[in-house]
């Protein structure tokens, strides 16, 4: 719901307290990075065809009443790849993330301007049904919340509500192998899922949003209240899913992003600083200021 709202003020420059110009998307030009896709991925990089970006967020700013939250994101996210979002506390990861689905805009008082194109397609766009929006770009929250119902009704429930005509069954199932969990209920689906561990619980969580059949996912810290093992069988889950999904994580955890995702955004204070293969920002950040951030020194 963008207002009219003046915004003559609102920052469309980079931050100030980086003396170097991101490119538009956040990334170097292809120049600046030569070697880097290409060694680490055995030398395929020059003769992969130029993918089109499943997001595309241009100029995204947002408001929570006069609380300028976002200030002039843009970036692309590239089709089955897992993209993390980090950065301090405070700085707006959750709130790009919740303006990917449409999210932010059941909380009132708050104004988006700017777009988010997801295959092209304008989600803000006046004719674009948010509830569509949500059913293609699902949502798994930082806290496990299964319903109090069996592990197959909480799997089957968003496929039934959308009126989903097909085998039910064959969903429940399918989705629950590709959140890496059918193995170890199989044999309980009509168990109560309040009784499965915290890690299979947040298992469960991706299950019922896979089942709504979206093309992206979105995943708000999805192992922070997780134990070592059981973030570990989430992160497997989540390398295995980009085959079929896009991904977008936030995670405070740097070795998890550098675990699992392809690349990775650093965000400051609801900018961009600074956007790239994950392997190069952990180990060659451009930024002085992600240079900082991710060895520890400041956040
Ligand atoms: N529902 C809300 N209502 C009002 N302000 C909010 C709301 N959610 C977030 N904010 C504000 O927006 C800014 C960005 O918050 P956000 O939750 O996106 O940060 P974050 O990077 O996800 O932080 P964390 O790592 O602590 O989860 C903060 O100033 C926060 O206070
Ligand atoms: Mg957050």
């Amino acid at each position: 719901m963008p207002t009219n709202e003046s915004t003559e003020d609102a920052p469309r420059t980079p931050p100030p307290a980086s003396a170097e110009e991101p490119s538009a998307n956040g990334r170097p030009d292809a120049s600046e990075r030569p070697d880097t896709e290409s060694s680490a991925a055995g030398g395929e990089a020059p003769t992969e065809p130029a993918m089109k970006p499943k997001l595309n967020i241009n100029d995204l700013h947002f408001w929570y009443g006069d609380n300028h939250a976002l200030q002039g994101i843009t970036m692309d996210i590239q089709p089955h790849k897992v993209t993390a979002l980090i950065g301090p506390s405070g700085c707006g990861k959750s709130t790009l993330l919740r303006c990917l689905n449409r999210m932010n805009e059941l909380i009132q008082g708050t104004t988006l301007e700017g777009t988010i194109l997801v295959d092209g397609q304008d989600i803000y766009a006046e004719n674009t049904d948010p509830v569509m929006v949500r059913r293609r770009v699902g949502m798994v929250f930082q806290k496990p919340n299964p319903f109090p119902k069996t592990i197959y009704k909480n799997v089957a429930w968003g496929a039934e509500i959308n009126g989903y005509t097909g085998d039910i069954d064959a969903l429940v199932e399918r989705s629950l192998r590709q959140a890496a969990l059918w193995d170890e209920v199989k044999d309980r689906l009509h168990t109560n899922a309040l009784d499965l561990s915290g890690g299979q619980q947040q298992r469960l969580c991706i299950a019922r949003t896979l089942a709504v059949q979206p093309d992206v996912v979105l995943m708000d810290e999805p192992a922070s209240a997780l134990d070592p093992i059981a973030t570990s069988k989430v992160e497997e889950t989540i390398t295995e899913l980009k085959k079929d999904y896009t991904i977008v994580i936030v995670t405070h955890n740097m070795q998890q992003a550098s675990r699992i995702s392809d690349e990775t955004a650093f965000l400051y204070m609801g900018r961009l600083i600074e956007m790239n293969p994950t392997d190069q920002l952990f180990t060659r950040p451009e930024k002085d200021r992600t240079e900082a951030y991710v060895t520890g020194r400041f956040g």
